[in-house]
């Protein structure tokens, strides 16, 4: 069930490291120009912090988010120190012990130039990749056995419940006007692709008015680059949904604009995010582009429920790029803050 509304939303950010540090400002400065009535408190979770006090999120501000109406968040990653524990203790831990199994990931191209499409009819993308969040080989279960020696095992477990699997299904059918499309391996991984597809035709079955159709994850891969177009809703794993979320982030323009929801929509919780990463190769410079975490914030005040102000983010972020007023990676020449600004003020006017 979701919380009892407060009267303002309050909005715990998380810019964390690098380019995540450069975006989140542009989103915040874009929700406040579509007069979104929401309380925005900045936490302190990022390399600098973890590495002084070696807690990923310290134990006072997971109470917070813990209370938070919504996470807004940016990018973690620093390449002074292990990636994989700093991760688990904040992006993942977040997503698995506020239970956000729902990870949303639209792909949309707003502006023919972006696409990577020879045939002009292929550029109809304008779909939703819905990412299970929670389980599969993001566990973190296994292990290394004989570690450093030349006889060492590693053992990374794919973990699928049928709770789980099935919960992400039915969120996919709720959310496809047209088809909803699974993608799995179960040709080769049995086990866990045979409680999939068991789940996918139980759950079809329940939805008569909806196509269905499935994929192998190879020939869904295939697929994406031949003709996005054919594409409404597809469901999958957490690791298949992070490999052909990059893909299609590419058909629409790159990594700089694709956005994600990651939710649970019974308890309503939520954490978005862009779909890119900290960027260190670029951040620091003024150059990153904000849309990704422009849109993400779109999707936040939409799941709260201001769906006319999602949609104007989202008319305003469109018509900024179709103008060519936006970053280099998309063709314009406007800093960071610069493509930030460009959003807004077509909101305020
Ligand atoms: C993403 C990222 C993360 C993921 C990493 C940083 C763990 O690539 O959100 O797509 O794989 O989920
Ligand atoms: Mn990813």
């Amino acid at each position: 069930m979701r919380r009892k509304p407060h009267l303002r939303k309050h909005i715990a950010v998380l810019p964390c490291d690098g380019a995540g540090k450069e975006v989140v400002p542009e989103a915040i400065k874009v929700l406040r120009a579509a007069g979104a009535d929401l309380e925005f408190q900045e936490y302190d979770v990022n390399a600098d912090q973890y590495m002084r006090s070696g807690q990923p999120i310290p134990p006072d501000v997971w109470n917070d988010l813990q209370k938070a109406d919504a996470i807004l968040f940016g990018a973690v990653g620093d390449p002074r120190i292990d990636d994989s524990t700093y991760l688990a203790g904040v992006l993942l831990r977040l997503r698995f012990e506020l239970d956000l199994y729902v990870n949303l990931r639209p792909a949309k191209l707003y502006d023919d130039r972006l696409s990577p499409l020879r045939r002009e009819e292929r550029r109809m993308v304008d779909m939703l990749i819905v990412r299970e969040n929670t389980e599969g080989l993001y566990v973190g279960m296994g292990g290394r056995f004989k570690k450093g020696t030349e006889q060492e095992v590693a053992i990374q477990e794919d973990l699928n419940t049928y709770l789980g699997v099935t919960r992400i299904i039915e969120y996919a059918f709720g959310a496809a006007k047209g088809e909803v499309v699974m993608v799995d391996k179960s040709n080769a991984m049995t086990h866990a692709g045979g409680l999939w597809q068991q789940q996918w035709k139980a759950v079809a079955k329940k939805h008569p008015n909806i196509k269905t159709r499935h994929l192998y994850v190879d020939a869904a891969a295939m697929q994406l680059v031949r003709d996005p177009s054919q594409f409404d809703v597809i469901v999958t794993g957490n690791l298949f949904g992070d490999i052909l979320s990059d893909l299609t982030a590419e058909l629409i323009g790159g990594m700089g604009i694709a956005p994600s929801a990651n939710i649970n929509p019974k308890t309503g919780r939520g954490l978005f995010e862009p779909v890119h990463g900290t960027a260190p190769d670029i951040a620091g410079r003024g150059v990153v582009n904000p849309v990704g975490a422009i849109l993400s914030a779109s999707m936040m005040v939409k799941h709260l429920g201001y769906t006319e102000m999602a949609n104007a983010i989202e008319g305003a972020v469109e018509s900024a790029i179709r103008a060519g007023e936006c970053t280099r990676d998309i063709g314009g020449d406007l800093s960071t803050s610069q493509a930030g600004d460009a959003v807004a003020k077509r909101l305020k006017d």
